[in-house]
Formats: structure tokens, sequence, C-alpha cells
């Protein structure tokens, strides 16, 4: 059973190239496991809308995408114009570009200009700002709405204090306090699975 083969989700050559691309250029995507689970999620939850934070090159917008159907409205916030712009080119690509409403700037500021409501958030940006996107996601998350939140046990640092690097302490801490508050907060209710690199699951009450 320690055959990747036999674990690993199945994915066509666009994700497959995308995976390469952004493992070439040090980008940081979505384990296969998480689209995996995103895409198990959707079929579960059947949302009507997504909000995306940190799009990167759109590997896991188009695992949503195909996963949700061409119905599903699709928001995803980028700060960088470059990757925004590959990434709509690959929307094209995965012919999911329809449905991606992509947004290019700072979605600390974007978030709470939206006015709709999501009912499922993959939170994938910068890790030391989840917190910065909570509250503003909260305001449209809709009841029963869940929130996805990446990378929450980095690599083990965040549960492990020995093993932190100094350099990125700080940005473990906001991991560590992101994880206090969603595991506390009146309007949340959490759990943390170990697939991919951590994520962190919420539902709002
Ligand atoms: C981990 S990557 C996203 C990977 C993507 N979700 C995937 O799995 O294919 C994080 C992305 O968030 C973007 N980002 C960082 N801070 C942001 C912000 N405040 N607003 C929007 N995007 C941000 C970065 O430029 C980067 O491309």
């Amino acid at each position: 059973m320690n055959d990747d083969s036999t674990i690993q989700p199945e994915r066509d050559a666009l994700l497959l190239a995308l995976e390469k691309k952004a493992a070439e250029r040090y980008i940081p995507i979505i384990k296969p496991q998480v689209g995996q689970f995103l895409q198990v999620l959707i079929k579960i939850k059947k949302p009507g809308r997504i909000l995306e934070v940190g799009t990167a090159i759109g590997y896991s917008t188009i695992w949503m995408a195909r996963s949700a159907g061409p119905a599903v409205e699709i928001v995803s916030i980028e700060i960088n114009e470059e990757r925004a712009a590959e990434a709509r080119e690959n929307f094209r690509s995965g012919r999911v570009e329809e449905q991606i409403n992509l947004k290019i700037g700072d979605a600390r500021e974007i978030i709470s200009f939206l006015r709709r409501k999501f009912d499922l958030v993959l939170l994938d940006g910068a890790k030391g700002q989840y917190l910065d996107y909570l509250e503003p996601v909260l305001e449209i998350l809709s009841p029963g709405g869940v929130i996805v939140a990446d990378n929450v046990l980095y690599h083990g640092e965040v549960l492990d204090q020995q093993r932190v690097k100094h350099k990125r302490r700080t940005m473990v801490n906001h991991l560590r306090e992101y994880l206090r508050v969603v595991a506390n907060h009146p309007l949340l209710e959490s759990s943390i699975i170990p697939i991919g690199d951590g994520i962190a699951l919420s539902v709002r009450r």
C-alpha cells in the first residue's frame, strides 16, 4: 500500500502539466489529494457560488470548476498580475473560463466589495493573512457555508514548535492563530484534516 499510484487521484494532461510548471517555478499549489478532497466536498455540498483567495496559475480553480460544473460561478482573487494572466490562459485550455470570474488585486480589499453570498470558500493566499480574510469572508458566507484553508499544518511546523524554521516563525504563528480562532469562533465549527499540507475545514452554523 506504499505505492503512491494507488493513492494519487487521477488527473488529466492539463492538471499534470500545471503541476509540472508549478514545481519548476516554485509556485505552491494545492496537493492533488486536496484537489480530490475539494471535488468530494463539492459533490456533497453542491455550492451555488465558490470564492477562492489565491488563484496562482489556476490549478485549484480548475479542480473546483470541473467538480462543480458549468452552472456554478467561481470568483477567484489573485494579487499577482502575471500569474492571473497565466491562470486565464489555463482556464481557456481547460474550457472553464466562462464560469470563472477572476479578480486581480489584494483579496483583503476585494472581499469586502463582494455583495453576493458564497457557499464554499478556499483560502489559499498568503499564509500569514488567513485571519485578515476570515472576518470579511464571514460577512458573505451563507449559513451552512464552508471554508477550506490550505497549508494550515505547514510541513508539520504548526503543531511542532521545535521544527519551526526561524524565517517562518511569524507565518507559522499566524497559522496557529488562525486555527485557534476558527476552533473557538462562535459562528464556526471546525476540524483539521491532515491531507496534503493540512487543511482546516470550517462550517458556518
Ligand atoms: C498558494 S498560491 C495559490 C495556489 C492555488 N490556489 C492553487 O492551488 O493552484 C498563493 C497565491 O496567493 C496570491 N496572494 C498572496 N496574497 C494575496 C492577496 N492578499 N490577495 C490575493 N492573492 C494573494 C499569491 O500571489 C499566490 O499566487
